[in-house]
C-alpha cells in the first residue's frame, strides 16, 4: 500500500466481499484510480466505498476490455496470473491472495524473467494490522455486515460465508 499514489491505476476483481470492502476504502484514501469488478448487487456498494468505475462481471467479461492497469488484485480466486497478465501495464503487478500452493515457489522463480510480476499474498491477522483497521473504522470507514451469528453457531457462520454471494462481512458475536 505504501507505493500506491493518486496516479496508480488498480483493478480489484471481486471487490465487494469482506476483503474488498476495506481495500476499496484504503485505496480511496490514497486517491488511486480504482476499477471494481463485482456482481450487479455490489455495484452501488463499490461506488460508495470509493471505486471510480465498476464492471458487472455477470454482464461484461473483464478480460474483453482494452484498458490495462498498474495493479490487478483478484479477490474472487477466478482470474489467475495468465489472465491477469493481459490486463497489466508493461511493469504491472498481479496481487494474488488465493494462490495455488505450487504458485508460491514458482511465482518467485518466474518473476526473475518477466516485468509483469505475480505477487502472492500470504498474511495472517496481527495486532498491528487489526489496530490499523480499527483506527480506520473509527475515522469513518464503513462496514457492511451481511449477517450476525452467535458464537455458538460459528460453524454455521463459516458455512454461510463460504457459500459466497455476500456483500461485506459475516460476523460472529463474542460476548
Ligand atoms: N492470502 C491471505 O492471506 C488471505 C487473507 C484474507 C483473505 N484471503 C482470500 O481472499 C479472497 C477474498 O476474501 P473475501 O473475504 O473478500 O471473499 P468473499 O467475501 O467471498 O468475496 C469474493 C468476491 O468475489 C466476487 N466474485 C465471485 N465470482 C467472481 C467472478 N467470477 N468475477 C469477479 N468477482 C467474483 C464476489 O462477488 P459476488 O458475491 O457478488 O458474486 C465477492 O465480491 C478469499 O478467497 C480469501 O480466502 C486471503
Amino acid at each position: 500500500m505504501g507505493n500506491i499514489k493518486s496516479t496508480t491505476t488498480i483493478l480489484v476483481n471481486g471487490a465487494t466481499g469482506g476483503f474488498g470492502m476495506f481495500l476499496l476504502q484504503f485505496l480511496k484514501q490514497k486517491e488511486a484510480k480504482v476499477t471494481a469488478v463485482t456482481s450487479t448487487k455490489g455495484i452501488e456498494f463499490a461506488k460508495k466505498w470509493g471505486a471510480n468505475k465498476v464492471i458487472d462481471y455477470t454482464k461484461t467479461n473483464v478480460l474483453s476490455q482494452k484498458t490495462t492497469y498498474d495493479i490487478v488484485i483478484d479477490l474472487s480466486g477466478t482470474m489467475g496470473y495468465k489472465n491477469a497478465k493481459q490486463l497489466l501495464n508493461s511493469k504491472g503487478l498481479f496481487l494474488n491472495p488465493t494462490p495455488k500452493p505450487i504458485e508460491i515457489p514458482t511465482s518467485l522463480f518466474k518473476n526473475l524473467f518477466t516485468a509483469k510480476k505475480h505477487i502472492v499474498i500470504l498474511s495472517s491477522p496481527s495486532t498491528k494490522h487489526t489496530e490499523v483497521l480499527i483506527g480506520s473504522v473509527k475515522k469513518g470507514f464503513q462496514i457492511e455486515v451481511n449477517k450476525v451469528f452467535p458464537f455458538t453457531q460459528f460453524k454455521e457462520a463459516y458455512q454461510y460465508a463460504e457459500k459466497g454471494g455476500i456483500i461485506g462481512k459475516v460476523a460472529v458475536e463474542i460476548n
